[in-house]
């Protein structure tokens, strides 16, 4: 038996901040050690959403830069453009016509998004491609934050339909999700996950923002009232989003950082945490400024070969149950 498969996506728009860090790509790294690891720019999903097509093209290789200077190593893990390996698409297309329309309707993120009035055909159908990333390379792990496990379970049911009725194909795949860090909340409100769209910046750190400006958007944090440094959800959102943030990022449990600090002002806690960050995102900081564009063009195109291959063996014997193989 080889390695298992781990998969995983990352939408190539806006910013990466530290909810994607923390939630998803921190494992993604780790997991370069036990995994056949293979990780995708989701360029497609991202045309979901209206873009200028310059700064598509311009973030979607900044995307590319960014995973690889936080240690998505390409030696040894898989990395490529979704766009580049039309065997997503077109596996797409085959486990669409094993989604029941009521199993989209039900979507979360979509309910929120077209509620936005930007609906559209693939909007909708985003979980659907989203499965056929996953199944196409067979994955038995995908790594993701909180908000990904409704749709991760349509990949589920998705490959056990396609197995039942064509015979067996794929494994049924399972999340990593983090038992901390898997939903990092806004710097500006605790009930809101921090994102990549919300338009207050301070709403959110990036993998990339220097000292200043991470010391700046930590500092004005929204807290709650009281004093006290402690964990809880329901009473202290905002300092327990920092607790947490603070914890992964000095690899401390929550536990020891709420008895170390308990004592402390807000105002002291947030410096702490504001310094985690800093040198918690220093080392992406510094590889992001030795990598040149070039070097991650190369890396995306061998990238982008080496996963149409693989995919390819794979989508053969999809055809072939099908019956579309001869
Ligand atoms: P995307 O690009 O929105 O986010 C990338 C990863 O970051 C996680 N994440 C968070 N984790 C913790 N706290 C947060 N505030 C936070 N915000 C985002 C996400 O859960 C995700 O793991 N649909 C996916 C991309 C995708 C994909 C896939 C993922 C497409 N195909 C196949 C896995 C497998 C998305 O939009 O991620």
């Amino acid at each position: 038996m080889g390695r298992q498969v781990v998969f995983s996506g990352l939408q190539p728009t806006g910013n990466i901040h530290i909810g994607n860090y923390l939630g998803a790509l921190r494992n993604w790294v780790r997991l370069q050690d036990e995994y056949d690891t293979i990780y995708c720019v989701v360029d497609l999903h991202a045309l979901t959403q209206p873009q200028d097509p310059v700064v598509f093209e311009r973030e979607r290789l900044e995307a590319a830069k960014v995973l690889i200077a936080a240690g998505v190593n390409p030696e040894r893990s898989l990395l490529y453009y979704q766009s580049k390996v039309p065997q997503h698409t077109e596996l797409a297309w085959i486990l669409g016509t094993l989604t029941q329309m009521g199993n989209l309707n039900r979507m979360t993120q979509f309910k929120e998004k077209s509620g936005q009035g930007s609906a559209n055909l693939g909007l909708y159908s985003y979980p659907v491609l989203m499965a056929a990333d996953i199944l196409i390379h067979h994955a038995h792990k995908v790594p993701v934050g909180e908000d990904q496990t409704q749709h991760l379970e349509l990949s589920r049911d998705l490959a056990e339909r396609f197995n039942r009725r064509y015979g067996e194909e794929f494994p049924v795949p399972e999340g990593i999700i983090p038992e901390v860090g898997a939903r990092i909340m806004s710097l500006q409100d605790p009930a809101a996950k921090m994102s990549k769209s919300a338009e207050n910046l301070g709403s959110r750190v990036l993998l990339l923002d220097d000292p200043d400006t991470i010391r700046k958007r930590i500092l004005r944090a929204v807290t709650d009232s009281g004093t006290g440094i402690t964990y809880d959800w329901e009473a202290k959102p905002g300092i327990t989003n920092l607790v947490e943030i603070f914890s992964l990022f000095t690899d401390t449990p929550i536990g020891e950082v709420v008895n170390e600090h308990s004592e402390k002002q807000y105002g002291e806690f947030k410096l702490l945490v504001a310094e985690a960050v800093i040198d918690g995102l220093a080392p992406i900081r510094r590889a992001h400024a030795a990598l040149e564009d070039e070097e991650v063009k190369r890396i995306m195109q061998k990238g982008a070969l080496d996963a149409r291959s693989s995919a390819e063996g794979f989508q053969v014997g999809v055809r072939e149950k099908v019956g579309l193989g001869g």
